[in-house]
């Protein structure tokens, strides 16, 4: 209680949100276990960052060999509010999702990615779950929103199935090697969330 008022007073969210990330570094459902990435994922992160299909539509480079591996495991794996999707049964990393928060605003935003062999198992809706209830219910923040490019469907397909409400579509409002692509926005409110979760 003290703490949260002289973050509140000092305006610095930034350094309350820091802090709860590192306390909530392990998060887990009935499938999986988020959690840190180490330098032992090297071969799993491979596996999905090397995968053109899987890469095709999201920001991160599309590793080339085991050594750009470790590189992105320094520059992004591992910092503060990236997870690593672990199958539970099998002790496998099979994916990454992250949150991005805009403490200024009070929001979220997340990207996420998984090995293609674990796809439409229903993994990914696991992992955005308890991402939204650690934005929610941990560090408070009144909006989590997405985007997707509107031809990746299942990215859509897990922000519904999460519950997040469609915004709209932004036409040709990316221009991503070499042409123009549709965008999708979806967002949930701290509000939405209490209210689908009786609060
Ligand atoms: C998007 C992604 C993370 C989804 O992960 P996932 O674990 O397969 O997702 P889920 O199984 O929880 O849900 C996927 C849903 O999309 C549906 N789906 C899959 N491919 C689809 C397609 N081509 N068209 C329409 N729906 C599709 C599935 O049927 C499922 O819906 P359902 O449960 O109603 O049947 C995964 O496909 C991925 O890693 N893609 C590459 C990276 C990426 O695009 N990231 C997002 C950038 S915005």
């Amino acid at each position: 209680m003290f703490i949260r008022l002289n973050f509140e007073m000092e305006g610095n969210m930034g350094r309350k949100y820091d802090l709860l990330l590192s306390q909530h570094k392990q998060l887990y459902t009935n499938r999986l276990k988020l959690r840190q990435f180490s330098m032992e994922d090297r071969k799993d992160i491979f596996e999905f960052s090397s995968d053109e299909e899987a890469t095709k539509y999201v920001t991160l480079q599309t590793n080339k060999s085991l050594d750009q591996v470790a590189n992105s495991i320094l520059n992004y794996y591992s910092k503060s509010g990236v997870y690593a999707i672990e199958l539970k049964e099998e002790k496998k990393c099979i994916g990454c999702i992250d949150i991005r928060i805009d403490s200024d605003n009070n929001k979220a935003s997340f990207g996420y990615i998984l090995n293609k062999s674990y796809w439409n198992k229903g993994y990914m809706t696991e992992a955005l779950d308890i991402i939204l209830r650690l934005s929610f219910e941990v560090l408070k923040l009144n909006r989590v929103e997405a985007n997707h490019y509107s031809e990746n469907t299942a990215s859509g397909k897990v922000m519904k199935k999460c519950n997040m409400k469609y915004e709209g579509r932004g036409i040709q409002e990316v221009f991503v090697k070499g042409r123009y692509y549709d965008v999708d926005h979806y967002a949930i409110l701290k509000s939405d969330w209490d209210s689908l979760n009786n609060k």
